[in-house]
């Protein structure tokens, strides 16, 4: 129902905006993925990783959980990390972030280390 509806605004790497409507409780990797948008997520959401790094904007990072202590360790080895970092696989949408924006960081891990983007499935 509209009462379950969390808007959501991806900026992809070329800066291209995708608006998606979400549902409470969607994770915001697994969304992005279901509607091919390319956010890697490596380790399928089991905190081992930091290729579904984003930065949130609008001040929706305060509205967030803090972060658990596994979540900032991966953080911390992502490249190109920011006050407004998260990993994707961690942000689980509810009502109160309606209108969140995440963007995709020009350059992830696995880009840094190998050359290449893998293909989100
Ligand atoms: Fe690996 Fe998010 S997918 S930490």
């Amino acid at each position: 129902s509209e009462e379950e509806v969390v808007n959501i605004t991806y900026v992809l790497r070329d800066g291209t905006e995708k608006k998606i409507r979400g549902k409470v409780g969607d994770n915001v990797m697994f969304l992005a993925h279901r509607y091919d948008i390319e956010m890697e997520g490596a380790c399928e959401a089991s905190l081992a990783c930091s290729t579904c790094h984003v930065y949130v904007e609008n001040g929706f990072i305060d509205k967030l959980p803090e972060p658990l202590e596994e979540e900032d360790d991966m953080l911390d080895m992502a490249p190109a990390l920011k006050d407004n970092s998260r990993l994707g696989c961690q942000i689980v949408l509810s009502k109160e972030l309606d209108g969140i924006r995440v963007v995709l960081p020009t350059m992830t891990r696995n880009f840094y280390v190998d050359g290449h983007v893998p293909k989100p499935h």
